[in-house]
C-alpha cells in the first residue's frame, strides 16, 4: 500500500490524548492523524460541551471518537462535534470495559452488527465528514474471521469507508482493559485478510507497533497504522515520520527544540490560572532512550509539579542535551 499515501495516526487513549498532548505531538508531527479520547455521546448532549470538544486548531487532523450506541444520539453529537471543526468522528466498538458494557457500547456492539449499522448510517446522514468505526477482530475467544468480516461488510453496506481494526480479540469477562490490551493474541493475518476482503474499504492496523519496522511492513499490506502505547510512551519516534512517510522536506527537529516550542503554549496554560503538569505530564517520555532521560522524567513529576514555575522548566531545558 506504499504507493498510495499512507495513514499514521495516535490512537485514541482515554486520560491521555487529551488536547494538551495532541497538541504536543502536533510539535513532533505535522501529518500523524490524532484521536481525541473516547468521549460519550449523552456527555456531549447534556454535558459540558466546551470542556468536552474545544481543541486548538493548530491540533489538526483531529478525529472525535465517540462512545454510544443510540443512533439518534450518537447524530446529535456527531452533528455538535463538527461544529467545534471535527474532521472525522470514530465510533468506538473495541472498549471492552465494565462501564462501557453496561452503557451498551464499545467492543460489545460487535454483537450488534445491524445497530451499529444503523449507528452509523444516522451519523452520516448529519454531517459530510467521514465516519468511522474501530473495532476488535472479535469476541472472547472465539476466533472467526468469517464473525469479523461480516461485521465490516454489514457497516461497510451502511456506507462507512474507513475501519481501525485492533487486531485482537475483546474479552468482555474476566479481563480488565489493560489485560484486554495484552493477553488476547493479536491476529495481524484477520486485519490483511479484511483488506484483501474488501480492497476498496480503508484498513488501518492497530496493536502492538513499536518501530518503523513494524510500520513499513504492514503499511505493504494495509492502507495504514494506528499506534497507541508507544507514541504515548516515546513520542519522538514520531519525529521523521513525515519526512519519511509523507515525503515532506523538513529539517529533522531536536526533542530540546519540540520542548523550547512548547513554552508559549505552557505559559498560556499558566495565564489561564492552569497547572504546567496538565501539559508535561504528556512529555514525560520525550527523552525516552537518552542519556538524560531520567533527569526529564524526575524533574516533569517532581519540581515542576511543585513549583508550578516556567522558569524552572526553561532552566531544565539548559541542561537538557538536543
Ligand atoms: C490508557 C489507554 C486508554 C485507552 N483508551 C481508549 C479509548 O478511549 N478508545 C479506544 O478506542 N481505545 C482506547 N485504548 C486502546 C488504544 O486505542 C489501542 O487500541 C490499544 O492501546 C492498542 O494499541 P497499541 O498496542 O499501539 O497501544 C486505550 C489504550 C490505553 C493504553
Amino acid at each position: 500500500m506504499l504507493n498510495n499515501m499512507p495513514q499514521i495516526a495516535i490512537a485514541p487513549m482515554l486520560d491521555w490524548t487529551d488536547r494538551h498532548y495532541r497538541y504536543f505531538m502536533r510539535k513532533i508531527s505535522k501529518k500523524t492523524i490524532l484521536y481525541t479520547e473516547m468521549v460519550v455521546a449523552d456527555a456531549i448532549i447534556h454535558g459540558d460541551r466546551d470542556k468536552l470538544l474545544e481543541f486548538n486548531p493548530e491540533e489538526q487532523h483531529v478525529v472525535l471518537q465517540l462512545g454510544g450506541s443510540n443512533p439518534e444520539k450518537l447524530a446529535t453529537s456527531t452533528k455538535i462535534a463538527v461544529e467545534y471543526g471535527y474532521q472525522e468522528i470514530n465510533l468506538n466498538c473495541g472498549c471492552p470495559s465494565d462501564r462501557v458494557q453496561s452503557g451498551k457500547f464499545g467492543a460489545c456492539l460487535m454483537k450488534e452488527p445491524e445497530l451499529v449499522a444503523d449507528c452509523i448510517k444516522a451519523m452520516q446522514e448529519v454531517v459530510s465528514i467521514p465516519v468511522t468505526v474501530k473495532q476488535r477482530i472479535g469476541l472472547d475467544y472465539d476466533y472467526d474471521y468469517d464473525y469479523c468480516a461480516k461485521f465490516v461488510e454489514t457497516i461497510a453496506n451502511a456506507g462507512c469507508k474507513s475501519f481501525i481494526i485492533h487486531a485482537r480479540n475483546a474479552v468482555l469477562k474476566g479481563l480488565s482493559p489493560k489485560d484486554n490490551r495484552e493477553i488476547p493474541p493479536l491476529r495481524y493475518d484477520y486485519v490483511y485478510q479484511l483488506k484483501k476482503d474488501f480492497p476498496d474499504l480503508n484498513i488501518m492496523l492497530n496493536g502492538g507497533i513499536k518501530t518503523t519496522t513494524d510500520m513499513i511492513n504492514h503499511l505493504e499490506l494495509v492502507d495504514g497504522v494506528m499506534l497507541g502505547r508507544e507514541a504515548y510512551y516515546n513520542p519522538y519516534l514520531f519525529a521523521n515520520f513525515d519526512n519519511q512517510f509523507f515525503a515532506d522536506n523538513n529539517p529533522l527537529r531536536t526533542r530540546k527544540e519540540i520542548a523550547l516550542d512548547m513554552i508559549s503554549y505552557l505559559e498560556n496554560h499558566l495565564a489561564q490560572g492552569h497547572r504546567l503538569h496538565h501539559v508535561t505530564r504528556h512529555m514525560i517520555g520525550l527523552y525516552h532512550g537518552c542519556k538524560k532521560a531520567k533527569l526529564w522524567r524526575q524533574q516533569l513529576t517532581t519540581n515542576i509539579i511543585k513549583s508550578n514555575n516556567i522558569k524552572d522548566y526553561i532552566d531544565l531545558l539548559g541542561i537538557m542535551d538536543e
